[in-house]
C-alpha cells in the first residue's frame, strides 16, 4: 500500500493526483457568490457584521442555533466574503455518517482498507484544501472521531483510513455548526474540551426567529416573491405570523409561506390561509374541542422540533398513558411532514431521532393506525438548500 501511494508513477497515485488537480483547478474569477441574508432586525444586521468582520480572517468559526435559524447559510457567507472565496467550500454533515464512513469522509482511504472501499478515495479535508470545510453537525461526532479531528487542527496532517503513507498536509479553514449546547456536552464529558476551544476560536450565535420578529416581514415577502411575485399577503395575516413562535424558524416559515401561497384561491394571503396553530391567537384558552386538541399536538410538535421533548421519552409515554391521542400523534406526524416536504426519514432528524429508529417509528404508526399519507406533502416544494444565484449582500427591503 505505502509502494503504491508514494510511487508517483503508479496507476492509483497519477488517479489521485488527476482527481486532486480537477478538484482544485478553478477559472479564474470564479469566487463563491455570497448567499443573501434576509431580515431588518438589529440582532440579524449584527451578526452579519461579526460575520463580514470573522470572514476577513482565516479564525476557526462555531455557528451555534437552533434548527432551521440560517446556520448554513451563515457559512456560505464567510466563506464567499473570505479571502479563501474562490477556492473550494466543501460541507460535511457529521450526523449522515457511521464512525468508519465519517472518518473515510474526512480523510479519505485507500483501496482494500474496508468493506466497500473499492478505491482510494480523497476525503473532505484533502478536497478543501486552500478553502473551507463546513463541519455541519459536529456535536455528533464520536470520540474517537473528535481526537482524530483534534489531531488534524493541531497538524494539519491527514492520514487516509488505511495508508500507512508518510500524512499528506492540508490547509483548510474549518468552520462547525450545531444545534446543541457544546458546553453542556464537555460537562457532560460527551464533547472534547480541548476540541471546542480549536473550533470555537470565533463563534457566532443565530438567534431563533422568534427572539427577532423583526425579520419576519422581510422574510415573508421575499419568500412569497420568490415563489409566486403575483401572491400578495394581507396585513392581518403578517401579524398573526409575527406573534406565532416560529419552532422550526426560518427554514419552517419558507414552507409556511410556499404552501399559502401555492394554495391560495386568490391573490392575496388572507387569515383563513393561515395553518391553525398560526391563526389562533397565543396564550386563548377559549377553544372547541377540537382546536384544543389542536394545540396539545402543535405543542408538542414544537418541543420535539426544539428539543425540548424527545419521541420516545416523551410523546410515546404520552401515547401508552393515553395523555395524548391518535389524532394528536398524527396531527404532530402531519406538520414533520409539512415541513420535509413528506419525507418520514427527514421528519426523524426533525424531531431528534436516530436515523436507525425509521423502522421503529414506521411500525409504532402502523400499530397504532396514525401513518399518515406523505404523498400530499410532497407537491409542495420543499427547499432548503441556498440558492446560487443569491446576490452577494444583505436584503432590507424597508432601507
Ligand atoms: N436570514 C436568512 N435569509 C434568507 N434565507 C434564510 C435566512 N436564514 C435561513 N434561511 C433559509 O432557511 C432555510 C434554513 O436555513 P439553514 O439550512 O441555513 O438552517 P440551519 O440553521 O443550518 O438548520 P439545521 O440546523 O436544520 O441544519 C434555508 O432555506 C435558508 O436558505
Ligand atoms: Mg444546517
Amino acid at each position: 500500500m505505502r509502494a503504491e501511494l508514494q510511487d508517483p508513477s503508479s496507476p492509483t497515485w497519477a488517479a489521485q493526483r488527476e482527481e486532486l488537480r480537477l478538484l482544485h483547478t478553478k477559472a479564474p474569477g470564479q469566487a463563491a457568490v455570497a448567499p443573501t441574508i434576509v431580515g431588518t432586525s438589529s440582532a440579524l444586521k449584527g451578526l452579519v457584521e461579526v460575520a463580514e468582520r470573522v470572514a476577513r480572517r482565516n479564525a476557526k468559526v462555531l455557528i451555534t442555533g437552533e434548527s432551521g435559524v440560517g446556520k448554513d447559510v451563515i457559512a456560505r457567507f464567510i466563506h464567499a466574503r473570505s479571502p479563501r472565496a474562490d477556492q473550494r467550500f466543501v460541507a460535511l454533515n457529521c450526523a449522515a455518517f457511521s464512525e468508519t464512513l465519517l472518518e473515510s469522509e474526512l480523510f479519505g482511504h485507500v483501496k482494500g482498507s474496508f468493506t466497500g472501499a473499492y478505491r482510494d478515495k480523497i476525503g473532505k479535508l484533502q478536497q478543501a484544501h486552500r478553502g473551507t470545510i463546513f463541519l455541519d453537525e459536529i456535536a455528533e461526532m464520536s470520540v474517537r472521531m473528535q481526537a482524530l479531528l483534534l489531531r488534524f487542527l493541531e497538524n494539519g496532517e491527514i492520514q487516509p483510513v488505511g495508508s500507512d503513507a508518510p500524512p499528506i498536509r492540508s490547509d483548510v479553514r474549518v468552520l462547525s455548526a450545531t444545534n446543541r449546547d457544546l458546553t453542556e456536552m464537555v460537562a457532560k464529558g460527551e464533547f472534547r474540551e480541548d476540541l471546542l476551544y480549536r473550533i470555537k476560536v470565533a463563534h457566532i450565535q443565530v438567534p431563533p426567529l422568534r427572539d427577532r420578529k423583526d425579520d419576519i416581514r422581510a422574510l415573508v415577502e421575499h419568500t412569497l416573491v420568490r415563489c409566486d411575485d403575483r401572491v400578495a399577503i394581507a396585513e392581518e395575516a403578517l401579524v398573526l405570523l409575527e406573534s406565532y413562535r416560529w419552532p422550526g424558524n426560518v427554514r419552517e416559515l419558507q414552507n409556511v409561506i410556499e404552501q399559502m401561497a401555492s394554495m391560495t384561491a386568490g391573490d392575496e394571503i388572507g387569515i383563513e390561509d393561515l395553518p391553525p396553530s398560526i391563526a389562533a391567537p397565543q396564550g386563548s384558552h377559549a377553544y372547541p374541542r377540537r382546536e384544543r386538541r389542536r394545540r396539545v399536538s402543535d405543542e408538542i410538535y414544537e418541543a420535539l422540533v426544539s428539543g425540548g421533548k424527545r419521541f420516545w421519552e416523551d410523546v410515546h409515554t404520552m401515547f401508552t398513558n393515553r395523555d395524548l391521542t391518535r389524532a394528536d400523534v398524527r396531527q404532530i406526524v402531519r406538520r414533520g411532514l409539512a415541513m420535509t416536504g413528506g419525507n418520514y426519514r427527514g421528519v426523524l432528524q426533525l424531531f431528534g431521532m436516530e436515523s436507525q429508529d425509521y423502522k421503529k417509528l414506521m411500525n409504532f404508526l402502523a400499530a397504532h393506525d396514525c401513518v399518515v399519507d406523505y404523498r400530499e406533502f410532497r407537491e409542495v416544494k420543499h427547499d432548503t438548500g441556498v440558492r446560487a444565484a443569491d446576490a452577494p449582500r444583505v436584503t432590507d427591503p424597508s432601507a
